[in-house]
């Protein structure tokens, strides 16, 4: 049985949530995978940090994470490790850096990542802002390094995206990638249609948990355009930043213009779009489009995403499911932890 040691920055829903599969979940996977996986680091902002080279319980985890901090863990362990203290000391195989999102700068997370896969860590990351912004560095130190970055969770959660691009479509010659990459603009625009206005569309989102702590970043289309470049930069090799996406949101679309469309037998969605020109350039867009009912993204509804690949070999492959979600994103985490234990 193969074991990874696994060290987590953040410990919120996505780090919950992968707690939660180890707990349900770990001894079918041992048998299907032959590998376990233990957690011997966390570090949070909120809750404090501990660590234990003999491993953390994920069950006492979650009962200390509960009570908002880990203070009702054992005295005796390890307690004084912040991020970076504990990526330099801890002995571990893989860091998930679950931390929040920053668009603008990637960090602290970008730190996290740069430290961890300097000293040789494989590194797992659910957050956008360090894959959106430093792929190309991160990726040329983890290869460097003999190490893998991975992010399946950074685009549509678990909902198998990133690896699919990368591992089977890509060979398929992939020309276009079209998607509805964020779940809160697409549950307004569904809510919408049912005659909800914009704004009481948006506080539902917001009350379902769909949107970013700003939802500035959803609404007007900046979460979906690091997922475009993401996508960019790992399905298709091309160094995309988030100033090269043609970005425009939602915010001007109207409960009449919601109406109109509805009349004509098409759908408004938020469409994140990259094509691959014949030069080898790529075209970068997030826009609110009219799409006929025939499109495959017309009929996913609420906060549901899709990604639909246009490729040479098998014509168009569409992929969808949930966008978000404590167990989806953990499972995210759990299908890069898979791919790292077989070449570890
Ligand atoms: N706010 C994002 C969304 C969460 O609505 O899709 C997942 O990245």
């Amino acid at each position: 049985m193969k074991t990874l040691r696994l060290a987590l920055i953040g410990f919120g829903n996505v780090g919950q949530g992968f707690a939660q599969i180890l707990i349900e979940h770990g001894s079918r996977l041992a048998v299907q995978y032959g590998v376990q996986f233990k957690i011997v680091a966390v570090a949070d902002l909120q809750k404090g940090s501990v660590a234990d080279a003999a491993g953390l319980d994920p069950q006492l985890l979650l009962q200390a994470a509960a009570g908002g901090d880990f203070k009702s863990l054992p005295e005796a362990l390890q307690r004084d490790w912040a991020a970076l203290d504990m990526i330099a000391h801890v002995q571990a195989e893989v860091l998930l850096e679950l931390a929040f999102t920053d668009l603008q700068t990637g960090e602290p997370a970008y730190s996290h990542v740069k430290a961890a896969l300097q000293k040789g860590m494989h590194v797992v990351t659910t957050n956008k802002g360090p894959v959106a912004l430093h792929y190309a560095e991160l990726s040329a130190l983890a290869q460097a390094h003999g190490v893998q970055f991975a992010g399946e969770g950074t685009v549509m959660s678990g909902t198998p995206t990133v690896r699919l691009g990368q591992d089977v479509l890509r060979a398929a010659g992939i020309r276009q990638l079209e998607g509805i990459l964020n779940g809160t603009t697409n549950y307004i625009l569904t809510q919408m249609e049912s005659g909800l206005s914009y704004a009481a569309a948006l506080a539902q989102a917001q009350a379902l948990g769909y949107a970013e702590a700003d939802p500035a970043g959803d609404v007007e289309g900046h979460d979906a355009a690091g997922k475009v470049v993401i996508l960019a930069n790992l399905l298709l090799g091309v160094p995309l930043r988030m100033a090269d996406v043609s970005c425009q949101g939602i915010t001007g679309i109207t409960s009449e213009m919601v109406a109109d469309a509805q009349l004509a037998g098409e759908r408004w969605k938020l469409v994140g779009r990259l094509q691959v020109q014949p030069d080898g350039s790529v075209q970068a867009s997030v826009q609110p489009q009219r799409l006929p009912l025939s499109h495959p993204l017309a009929n996913i509804s609420g906060a549901t995403n899709a990604l639909a690949y246009t490729t040479d070999l098998v014509g168009t492959v569409t992929v969808s499911g949930p966008g978000a979600g404590r167990l989806p994103t953990g499972f995210a985490i759990l299908s890069d932890l898979l791919a790292i234990a077989r070449i570890a």
